[in-house]
């Protein structure tokens, strides 16, 4: 059984895209809400659509990814009317980012207008604005402001997307703030901001924006998104579920997550390298390892990483 609950939003496979891969336009959310991914998670969006910085914005190479896209997205209208119009068969995350507190204000407003978005997805941690530096999910003075007033007025499931945090008492402020909250889940991590990858024979970055800095994404961030579920997991109220992302490619990656307390798992980098088969392949391979291990349910192993 590789079904999961994001405290009581049913998922009929645990796994799903991360928000950014393949998830913009009309043509990719049909082909998300058509596969066997168990949920939708939009790309980001703001008020007005974006086009977003200028290419090349991503890169990748065998073990890692670059980007700096820059919020290109359709408007969150578009995406609105488009849940609007499709027959909805699976939970749909809409992730929203807006520029400032009063558009991610708007924003929810607005996600609250519909019926179709099951929960929303607030991203705190996009990294890749030009001239505007600071991050959300770093300014830990605001953060508790900012979602108590969300809460004066949501009604819909909320979870929050983070950055990665390096040091256990970051964490620990982050979850004692968010554990005041009626919030749904959190999904970690987002990519690791700040990058930099180079192509030494050119002696240049690979990426135009923001001279060749972007968020590193692929297999290389696995045991940063392990250590933030895991703490996250050990620090958090237990009925906020965490949403584990980072670094996954196999069911095996998966089975870690779920080891380090994550109730489901979104795939990013691994989506936009593979397409839409990812989410078949990756159920067989977690179901595989179930089986082997006698694990009927996710919930007989979750969080349940052991020390040595
Ligand atoms: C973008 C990147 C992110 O990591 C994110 O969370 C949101 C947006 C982007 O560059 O489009």
């Amino acid at each position: 059984d590789t079904t999961a609950s994001i405290n009581g939003i049913e998922l009929p496979l645990c796994i799903m895209n991360a928000s950014g891969v393949l998830c913009s336009t009309d043509q990719e959310l049909s082909n998300l809400l058509n596969s066997s991914s168990g949920g939708v998670v939009t790309k980001s969006c703001t008020s007005q659509p974006r086009k977003g910085n200028v290419l090349p914005r991503y890169f990748e190479w065998n073990i890692g990814s670059i980007n700096s896209m820059g919020l290109p997205n359709l408007g969150i209208h578009f995406y609105l009317d488009f849940l609007e119009k499709k027959k909805i068969n699976k939970p749909i995350f809409l992730s929203i980012s807006g520029l400032s507190t009063e558009e991610n204000y708007f924003l929810i407003q607005e996600a609250n207008r519909s019926s179709k978005v099951t929960a929303i997805e607030l991203n705190l941690s996009c990294p890749n604005l030009l001239g505007k530096e600071d991050m959300f999910g770093y300014n830990f003075d605001k953060i508790s402001n900012f979602i108590e007033n969300i809460f004066k007025f949501n009604k819909k499931p909320l979870g929050i997307k983070l950055p990665p945090y390096f040091q256990d008492v970051h964490i620990k402020n982050i979850a004692l703030i968010l554990n005041q909250f009626p919030i749904f889940f959190i999904t970690c991590i987002n990519s690791l901001p700040n990058g930099l990858f180079i192509d030494a024979n050119k002696e240049s970055v690979v990426i135009r924006p923001k001279k060749g800095f972007g968020g590193i994404g692929g297999a290389i961030i696995k045991p940063f998104a392990l250590a933030n579920v895991h703490k996250f997991y050990t620090y958090l109220r237990k009925d906020i579920s965490i949403i584990g992302c980072g670094g996954i490619s196999s069911g095996k990656d998966i089975f870690e997550h779920i080891l380090c307390g994550a109730s489901a798992v979104q795939i990013g980098t691994q989506f936009l390298k593979e397409g839409i088969s990812v989410f078949e392949r990756l159920k067989k391979e977690l179901t595989l390892i179930l089986e082997k291990k006698n694990y009927s349910s996710l919930n007989s192993f979750k969080g349940k990483l052991k020390n040595i």
